[in-house]
């Protein structure tokens, strides 16, 4: 299953009828490979909203006086990527978004837009700006969607010497799409390879293009492979991708060494491997900052019950496959394993709400555009307590008052028993709690589920779960 990204049509190329970009204007750009979608702005909507516009504090600050200024993010449709998005318009920041809608839906656009107008409403504010490309990132012509929010200007360089760079109307860019699941991963390997690790590389070389450096990338704490069983809090120091000095449990210094342990399956190592090349770009050159973000298990959704998670293919997550569960999709949840070392056989993992995790990005920007964020540095995004299987069913069974079937299955290839994050380095450096607990989360989707039922959409909701 894939977080966003459809395969590539090789054949794809730039289309020689594109618009040459001029260094001052946004050329309006339209091929059948390269669908540009520019929403009507908030100010059409007809109840008396404004944009937000260059006069804008958040703007200027970057251009003073010029264009406003994005955050770019790709893959900003799928589950984690769209309440991401929200919380960027929440807090005032103009995004553009990159989906191809693989494995996500058009409605899940529309229902941002519904969620953020209410908000600002409240609130009074200006909504911020909105740009969607339905578009693969991995497609040549994701570099003229760069250079359309591109200026050239000059610049004298450290020789004393004039020349003409790019400016970039993009100040940060959250990179989310990737293909996500272990088992599809085991039966496709080059497929994980080619669009997680072949897709970023390429991804980076236009954004050094267009002078793009401050970067925002979706790991995983499956790069912790086989040290997940040692059964503790996973620290970011477990793994390194450079020489690091630490201190360690003692108060002792330690120089860390780069080294990765029992990486369980191809989707592990794509993760793996894409972390270390963003450590050695940015080891290459000062102008990055990279912060690689360690998701452990994201579950629940916005209280609003309008977004949530809703992949195209096969659900293979515990909370998709629960809520097919709870929606009658499925007979029942096959549990995979009841032998594990844990309190009641059943795997442990560290659940934490989608929001917090949204939350995590807004402070990972802040914190690498206040100058926090030179070079490389990875930060678990997980709630810090471990839950097992079985207690995170029953809690959905409370919350949603009913009952869900259990069907015993052997472990599945690639897991592993245990999966806990030490947070201690997101407190610290960015700032950043989370805030939801287990149980909001289990409402959160219960509301989503019923919602879901209540209300089917047109654009297969309803089939998809
Ligand atoms: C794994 C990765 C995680 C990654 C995610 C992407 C590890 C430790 N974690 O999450 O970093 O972001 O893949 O997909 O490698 N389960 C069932 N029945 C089901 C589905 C799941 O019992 O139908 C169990 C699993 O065996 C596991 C737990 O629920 O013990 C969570 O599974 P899942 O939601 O798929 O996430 P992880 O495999 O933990």
């Amino acid at each position: 299953m894939m977080e966003t990204c459809a395969e590539l049509s090789e054949s794809s190329s730039a289309p020689s009828s594109l618009p040459s970009a001029s260094p001052l204007t946004t050329p309006e750009l339209s091929d059948d490979g390269f669908e540009i979608e520019r929403l009507p702005s908030p100010i059409d909507d007809g109840e008396g909203h404004r944009p937000v516009d260059d006069s804008q504090a958040e703007m200027s600050q970057h251009f003073p006086g010029a264009s406003p200024s994005f955050i770019l993010v790709i893959g900003g449709l799928g589950y984690i990527g769209s309440h991401t998005v929200l919380e960027l318009l929440r807090e005032g920041h103009n995004v553009i978004i990159v989906d191809n809608l693989s494995n996500c839906y058009e409605s899940v656009l529309h229902n941002i837009k519904v969620l953020i107008t209410s908000d600002c409403k409240t609130k009074g504010s200006a909504i911020p700006l909105i740009h969607f490309h339905r578009l693969d990132y991995r497609r040549r012509t994701m570099s003229l969607l760069l250079e359309s929010y591109s200026d050239l200007v000059m610049t004298i360089d450290s020789a004393g010497k004039q020349k003409m760079t790019y400016r970039s109307r993009i100040s940060g860019v959250i990179h989310f799409a990737a293909y996500k699941s272990v088992v599809e991963s085991l039966k496709r390997p080059l497929q994980y390879y080619q669009n997680n690790v072949c897709g970023l590389v390429r991804l980076m070389e236009q954004l050094d293009k267009y002078n793009i450096h401050h970067f925002i990338f979706s790991s995983s704490a499956t790069v912790y492979g086989a040290r997940c069983n040692a059964g503790l809090p996973l620290r970011e120091e477990d793994l390194v991708h450079h020489p690091e000095e630490s201190i360690d449990a003692a108060g002792n210094r330690v120089l860390l060494q780069p080294s990765a342990a029992g990486l369980s399956c191809p989707y592990a190592r794509t993760k793996y491997f894409a972390e270390a090349i963003l450590a050695d770009v940015a080891a290459a050159n000062p102008a990055w900052h990279i912060v690689a973000l360690r998701y452990f298990n994201p579950v629940g959704c916005d209280p609003s019950g309008l977004l949530g998670e809703n992949p195209r293919g096969e659900a293979t997550n515990l909370y998709p496959v629960l809520t097919q569960v709870l929606t009658g999709v499925r007979p029942s949840l096959g549990v995979f394993g009841s032998n594990w070392a844990t309190r009641d056989g059943t795997a442990i993992r560290d659940f934490i709400h989608v929001l917090d995790v949204a939350r995590g990005h807004i402070l990972a920007l802040a914190w690498n555009r206040d100058g926090g964020g030179g070079g490389f540095r990875a930060f678990n995004l997980g709630s810090g307590s471990g839950t097992t299987v079985l207690e995170a069913v029953r809690s959905l069974e409370a919350t949603a008052n009913r009952m869900i079937p259990l069907n015993w299955a052997g472990r599945r290839p690639g897991d592993v028993g245990v999966c806990v994050a030490s947070t201690e380095r997101a407190r610290k450096e960015l700032g950043w709690s989370p805030r939801e607990t287990i149980a909001q989360c289990a409402a959160d989707l219960w509301n989503f589920v019923q919602r879901s039922v209540r209300k089917p959409c047109s654009e297969g909701r309803e089939q998809a779960l």
